[in-house]
């Protein structure tokens, strides 16, 4: 697949970037389908964008704060990505919720989650499992809607919790089942419109 056909991935990220680094290292190797031509973050100091710079590939931030409203900086998101003609949006620890203009303006945009959705949506998936005392946990792959971590479930990966495991090593256990279970799930939705 070549990314003048269906393999235009554009990834949103607000973190680290561990995910993205999995995915674009994975297409490298050609384990994953399609190829990550643009990263855009709400953040300007998030580390994935340095992860995007060193690998080529293009980046633009779209700031929350630069804008008047939400539905503006909701609409500079939309303009953003069309200008890179994605065929896949891909939420990698991207912590904003995307309103309906970006939602209905692209499909699919799917979303990583360190948890097994329904349980444990929001920003603090890992911890809140942690407090309710679950033994296993994981991580889901969804199609985004309006919702907060609510869109149609793709994929899910369990991962048990060790005894005593703190908050830190629970989630880096998660993200490692992540990396895999997302290019999984991006290599399925491009080769299905192959
Ligand atoms: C992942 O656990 C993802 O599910 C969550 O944020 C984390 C991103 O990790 N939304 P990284 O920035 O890719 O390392």
């Amino acid at each position: 697949m070549t990314t003048s056909s269906r393999g235009r991935v554009a990834v949103l990220a607000s973190g680290t970037g561990s995910i993205l680094g999995a995915i674009l290292a994975a297409q490298a190797s050609g384990v994953c389908a399609g190829s990550v031509v643009a990263v855009i973050s709400d953040r300007p100091d998030a580390p994935a964008l340095d992860r995007a710079r060193a690998a080529g590939i293009a980046t633009a931030v779209v700031r929350l704060a630069d804008f008047e409203s939400r539905d503006a900086w909701n609409d500079a998101m939309v303009q953003t990505l069309r200008a890179f003609k994605p065929d896949l949006i891909v939420l990698a620890g991207f912590m904003k919720v995307l309103g309906p203009q970006v939602v209905s303006a692209f499909a699919p945009i799917i979303n990583t989650h360190p948890s097994l959705l329904p349980a444990f949506p929001g920003a603090h998936a890992v911890r809140d499992a942690l407090a309710h005392g679950v033994k296993v946990t994981g991580c889901t792959v969804h199609l985004v809607d309006e919702g907060l971590d609510t869109g149609p479930i793709l994929a899910q990966r369990a991962v048990p919790i060790p005894h005593g495991a703190s908050e830190e090593d629970v989630h880096e256990q998660i993200k490692v089942v992540e990396r895999t279970l997302i290019c999984e799930v991006i290599s399925n939705l491009l080769c299905t419109w192959r």
